[in-house]
């Protein structure tokens, strides 16, 4: 008996009660076939991120895999000249490549939001469906990156805070976290000439999966509409004291060679502030692809305040 595609099922394995899973049996070098990609696709709407050891893929492969589940988009709606040549969709994670970026040694700081959890350049009119991130070169600790599962987030409410957040709507907009301190950066000047912003439903229906999620993160979101600045930074810290609960997480520890591969649309991620005092670099590369346009419970879709839509890399 020859053991066709259907025999050889992918080992899902869960890391935690609501968010994420190691994927184990899939080579992510090789071209997939269809049963592979849905069981994939099926395990990121349960578990909203998955990951996989001991791919030591290079820029083309990861470009491949992710084409399987989508369009991948250019690597940074602002970063793009800071591609590897020949891949515009790769946009490198590491203190070196931001020190180039940015013209000075770079630390993350705390926005005023807090901690920045965020998804993927949440001030684009159709945000990144998937972001696929693979590590290169990490360090032996520190580093670990969390994710947020907020459609549990959002079952955790009490149902009449579910029902007020539904009709809510609120403002994301690239660099509303940096201080003056940093305005003077390349990354300032983006912000100043060329503004990117939208206003996304509050509570975001899944288009897969049709399951309410709490769309604001601390990352991006400035305030919320029709509420006044005390009342809407009120509601927006309660969300986000509600998202950055811990029983809606998980810790994924690094390996060289690993890859997270998540949905924007059902978590956040939050980025290690463990290693910007240790002296090893920490390279990972990602890539996204082409999300829609959020629609809230209501039916109404997000509006664009400043920015084109991310579309498909050329
Ligand atoms: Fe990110």
């Amino acid at each position: 008996m020859t053991l066709t595609d259907h025999d050889v099922a992918i080992d899902v394995r869960p890391l935690s009660g609501w968010t994420g899973a190691e994927i184990h049996g899939v080579d992510l070098s090789q071209p997939l076939d269809d049963h592979t990609v849905a069981e994939i696709r099926q395990a990121l709407l349960q578990w909203k991120v998955v990951f996989f050891r001991d791919q030591h893929i290079d820029h083309a492969q990861q470009i491949r895999f992710g084409g399987q589940f989508g369009d991948v988009t250019p690597g940074h709606p602002y970063e793009g000249d800071a591609a590897p040549p020949g891949f515009p969709q790769i946009h490198t994670v590491s203190p070196k490549a931001y020190d180039e970026r940015y013209g000075r040694r770079y630390q993350k700081q705390f926005g005023v939001n807090g901690p920045g959890w965020h998804a993927d350049v949440t001030p684009l009119i159709n945000p990144p469906s998937h972001s696929i991130l693979r590590a290169e070169s990490v360090p032996a600790f520190g580093g670990d990156t969390q994710f947020t599962n907020v459609a549990a987030a959002y079952l955790g409410l009490p149902e009449p805070l579910r029902a007020f957040i539904d009709g809510l709507r609120a403002e994301h907009r690239f660099g509303a976290s940096y201080d003056a301190d940093r305005s003077n950066e390349r990354i300032g000047e983006w912000v100043r000439t060329k503004p990117l912003a939208s206003i996304h439903p509050v509570v975001r229906v899944h288009p897969e999966s049709g399951e309410r999620v709490i769309y604001v993160n601390p990352g991006f979101t400035t305030r919320i509409l029709d509420l006044d600045p005390r009342q809407s930074r009120h509601i927006l810290d309660l969300l986000f004291e509600q998202i950055d609960r811990p029983e809606y997480t998980v810790r994924f520890k690094w390996e060289n060679g690993s890859v997270a591969f998540w949905d924007n649309r059902a978590a956040l991620h939050l980025a290690p502030r463990d290693v910007e005092h240790l002296a090893t670099d920490r390279v990972l590369h990602r890539i996204t692809l082409v999300g829609d346009t959020p629609v809230g419970p209501d039916g109404a879709p997000s509006e664009s305040i400043a920015g084109e839509p991310f579309l498909a890399a050329n």
